[in-house]
């Protein structure tokens, strides 16, 4: 017997024939059969994966989770299979007592390959199919609304943004296989916490995961290349029957990244280096270094950057980021929203009130979308109708296109279903809505010899007019409205 054994095991054919006769039994069968399924799924999915994959979570979780833990399965039910049997065999003494040669008259080898044929054919088949199904569904507008509904808040803002044609891929997953399989791994992780829903509402601002941001964005822009001066205009309305025009001009120093001036200059130029620290959320800054492209570092405090604090703060090296928080699902303040909607007609100005009667309506509670969307028109129209009968019945119209005007208004920032109310998500590019330059520039952020981190007005921009009916400038510069 044991001479046997040895001589099957070394002999040629080797362990091959052993092994088909243990493998003749159902779990192994079973186990056969899984590790075909997973081996020709994947061949499937491989190419469509690494074609588009990082934008497709459900086929990440196909590729990265149920694939492989098939195949794992497969894997162990083969060997536990052939343990089993020749525990088996081995106890009632018949192992191994006649192996028939590797030849199709032998039936254990038939079975086997019969089984894999089998599998196969109809993996290949089936596959096929729903391959082709799978991805034709992913790639429909369905697939978005209904697979990625966590994300409609940000989505909404993107297809506004000035990137609706950079893929989320491009910010969201950095460059390289090893970012792409965490990027996956989180991936699978999102889409369990959705299915059980335990995601958190808002979805957290995923300051942490997001690829470095200079690699990121300067792709597209080169700090070298922008810069100079940029004109901007912005208009408000009054809370007044009028709804008063006020326009503010301000000639942004935007500074070019290969010269140390202006805005850019300062921060994102060759050779500087601004690290800080920050509360989780990046809203309050109590330390500062500062390193200039000469090398020489200044260290600024504020009063909260106390031996006791310091632990809780963490520390970062400040890119393009810290500024424009939100490149591409910028959400406003509703005086914002609607100051925007007023000079773009959206809402029409020359209603009486429309501002302050808008604000109010915007400001108020809704349950959810189905709500609000019940209740702002109307809410502004039983206004007008109510209390300026004459305007109600001249201008119907107008009122009407306004009414709808407001409710696409609050439903480009808020989102009830995901907790996205006014100001959840914070934009630091400015300092009038959030705190933004000023959560370092203000003048409270000393060096040990008395330097502050400043804040002159006329260092980030020139205030050519605020708030003025008719500004100057732009008479000056032909624009007259
Ligand atoms: C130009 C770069 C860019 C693109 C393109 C982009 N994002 Fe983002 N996204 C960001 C940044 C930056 C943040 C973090 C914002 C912050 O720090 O305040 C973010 C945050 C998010 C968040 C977290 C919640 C939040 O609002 O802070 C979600 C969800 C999200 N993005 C989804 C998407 C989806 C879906 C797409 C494509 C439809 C997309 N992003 C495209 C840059 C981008
Ligand atoms: C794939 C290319 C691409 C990438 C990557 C990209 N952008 Fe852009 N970005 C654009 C395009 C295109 C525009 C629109 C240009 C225009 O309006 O003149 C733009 C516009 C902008 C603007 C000007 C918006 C305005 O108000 O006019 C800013 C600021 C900006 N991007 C910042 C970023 C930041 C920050 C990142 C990195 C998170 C980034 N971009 C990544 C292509 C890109
Ligand atoms: C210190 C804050 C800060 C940092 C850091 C910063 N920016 Fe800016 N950036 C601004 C401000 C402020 C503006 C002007 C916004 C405005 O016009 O209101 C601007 C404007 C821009 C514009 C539009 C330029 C134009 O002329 O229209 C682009 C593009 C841009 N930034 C990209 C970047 C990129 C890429 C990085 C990282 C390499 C970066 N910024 C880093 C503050 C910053
Ligand atoms: C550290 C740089 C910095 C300093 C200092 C600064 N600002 Fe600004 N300010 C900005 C940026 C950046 C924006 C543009 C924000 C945006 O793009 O939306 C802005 C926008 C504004 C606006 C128009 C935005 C609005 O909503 O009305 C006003 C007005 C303004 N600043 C006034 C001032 C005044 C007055 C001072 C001096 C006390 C000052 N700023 C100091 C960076 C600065
Ligand atoms: C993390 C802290 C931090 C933030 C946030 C920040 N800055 Fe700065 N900035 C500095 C430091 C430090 C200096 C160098 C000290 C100085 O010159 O005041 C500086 C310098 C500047 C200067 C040159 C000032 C001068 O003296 O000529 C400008 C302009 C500027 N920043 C604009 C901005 C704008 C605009 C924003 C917001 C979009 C901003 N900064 C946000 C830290 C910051």
């Amino acid at each position: 017997m044991a001479e046997e054994t040895s001589k099957t095991f070394g002999g040629e054919q080797g362990w091959l024939k052993p092994f088909v006769h243990l493998a003749d039994n159902l779990i192994s069968k079973i186990g056969f059969v899984l590790l075909t399924t997973a081996g020709v799924a994947w061949l499937f999915v491989l190419p469509v994966e690494t074609r588009e994959g990082a934008s497709h979570p459900y086929l990440g979780i196909l590729f990265f989770l149920i694939l492989p833990a098939m195949f794992f399965l497969g894997l162990a039910l083969v060997p536990l299979g052939m343990f089993r049997k020749l525990r088996r065999e081995r106890k009632t003494g018949t192992l191994f007592q006649r192996l028939p040669p590797l030849a199709w008259s032998n039936p254990e080898l038939r079975r086997l390959v019969k089984l894999i044929g089998i599998a196969t054919i109809a993996n290949i088949v089936i596959g096929g199919y729903y391959t082709h199904a799978t991805v034709s569904y992913m790639d429909s507008a369905g697939f978005c609304g209904t697979a990625c509904h966590v994300m409609t808040p940000e989505y909404t803002a993107y297809v506004e943004s000035p990137h609706v044609n950079v893929p989320c891929v491009e910010c969201h997953v950095g460059a390289g296989t090893q970012a792409y399989i965490q990027s996956k791994w989180r991936g699978v992780g999102q889409l369990v916490a959705v299915t059980f829903n335990t995601y958190e509402k808002p979805i957290p601002t995923p300051v942490h995961t997001l690829r470095p941001a200079r690699e990121t964005c300067e792709q597209c822009h080169w700090p070298q290349k922008f810069g100079g001066y940029r004109l901007r205009v912005w208009d408000k309305f009054a809370e007044d029957e009028q709804n008063t025009n006020a326009k503010t001009v301000l000639v942004m120093r935007i500074g070019g990244g290969s010269m140390t001036t202006g805005i850019h200059g300062f921060h994102v130029a060759p050779g500087i280096n601004i690290e800080y620290a920050a509360d989780p959320k990046r809203q309050t800054i109590p330390w500062v270094r500062y390193t200039s492209a000469e090398g020489k570092s200044v260290e600024y405090a504020s009063e909260e950057w106390t031996p006791e604090n310091q632990a809780s703060f963490e520390r970062r090296t400040m890119d393009c980021l810290d500024c424009h928080t939100r490149p591409s699902h910028q959400f406003f303040v509703p005086e914002r929203a609607l100051d925007i909607a007023l000079s773009t007609r959206v809402v029409d100005a020359s209603l009486p009130w429309a501002k302050k009667k808008g604000l109010e309506i915007l400001r108020a509670s809704y349950a959810s979308t189905e709500e609000a969307d019940a209740r702002i028109p109307e809410a502004f129209r039983e206004f007008y109708r109510n209390e300026h009968a004459d305007v109600f019945k001249e201008r119907e119209q107008a009122v009407e296109k306004s009414a709808q005007g407001l409710l696409s208004v609050w439903r480009r920032n808020v989102f009830p279903e995901m907790n996205v109310t006014w100001g959840v998500y914070p934009d630091q590019i400015g300092h009038t809505d959030f705190p933004g330059c000023f959560r370092c520039h203000d003048e409270m952020h000393t060096s040990s010899d008395g330097q502050v981190i400043s804040q002159d007005c006329s260092a980030c921009h020139e205030v050519v007019a605020l708030e003025e009916t008719k500004p100057e400038i732009l008479g000056k510069l032909g624009i007259h409205e």
